[in-house]
């Protein structure tokens, strides 16, 4: 008899901290626990709603980044530019306009412009990948028919800088400028060949690695230098700035 007494109270106590989970020694010290049930479960839906904002949160900004990554802000502007030739020494000949087609990927923020110079249709001049770095103070041409990369000090006097270069990209896109100008002519020779691309900067790194690379001198430049009959010149014409520029490099 006595037994049967003694056990039914057990599981009354036994039961409230089993169905809240709680340890054991809580529940017997406090047993205003059990009340704490709802502030407990609206606790946990705000824990619940404060992951959600989290989740939300790095969302919004890792799809901003995601933006931000895939679309930069620099834009490709196409244009071209006409030159007058007046190489023909015969006076009658008529004077024609050569045009010169290029696409320019400006990015302001890099201070960097790329330039493509595709195959040229009605000159002999190659087609070149030419990246201008206003950090770095160089520019790089990459000759796509020999496949070879030069590199030189940035001439300020025939490159604007990047903002320039996009108003100047953005006129001729509206055909508001009249794409008539001149050529400059200008004559690099090749001084040695740089083996390790990696302290020119990205960007001239991502033009020239793998590429034979060579630095270049203004010939106007090196004194007493005698011009070779037998040279291996080749020509790159190219504008950044409101004229043509026809760089011919020449490996000695
Ligand atoms: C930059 O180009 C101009 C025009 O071709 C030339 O006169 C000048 O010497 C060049 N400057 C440098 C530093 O090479
Ligand atoms: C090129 O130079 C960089 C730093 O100057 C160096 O870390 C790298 O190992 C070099 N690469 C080669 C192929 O010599």
């Amino acid at each position: 008899q006595d037994h049967i007494i003694i056990s039914p109270p057990l599981p009354r106590v036994i039961q409230p901290y089993k169905e809240k989970s709680l340890p054991i020694f809580l529940s017997l010290k406090d047993p205003e626990i059990a009340t704490h049930g709802s502030e407990n479960s609206s606790g946990r839906c705000l824990l619940t709603l404060l992951g959600l904002a989290f989740i939300l949160a790095g969302v919004v900004v890792g799809g901003a980044c995601i933006y931000k990554y895939f679309m930069p802000r620099h834009k490709v502007y196409r244009g071209e530019m006409c030159y007058f030739e007046n190489e023909n020494r015969d006076r009658a000949a008529e004077p024609y306009f050569l045009p010169i087609a290029e696409e320019a990927d400006i990015r302001e923020d890099d201070n960097i412009a790329i330039i493509d110079v595709p195959v040229p249709k009605f000159s002999d001049s190659d087609p070149a990948a030419i990246v201008h770095d206003f950090d770095r103070l160089l520019t790089a041409y990459l000759d796509l028919q020999l496949g070879n990369c030069y590199v030189i000090p940035l001439n300020t006097s025939i490159v604007m800088p990047p903002r320039n270069l996009m108003d100047l990209f953005a006129k001729l896109a509206t055909g508001s400028y009249l794409p008539q100008t001149y050529l400059v002519r200008e004559e690099m020779v090749v001084t040695e060949e740089i083996n390790n691309v990696s302290d020119l900067g990205i960007f001239i790194y991502q033009l020239c690695v793998g590429k034979e690379t060579f630095r270049l001198q203004r010939r106007d430049q090196i004194m007493g230098l005698q011009k070779r009959s037998a040279e291996n010149c080749h020509s790159i014409r190219h504008f950044e700035n409101s004229f043509v520029v026809e760089t011919k490099i020449c490996q000695q």
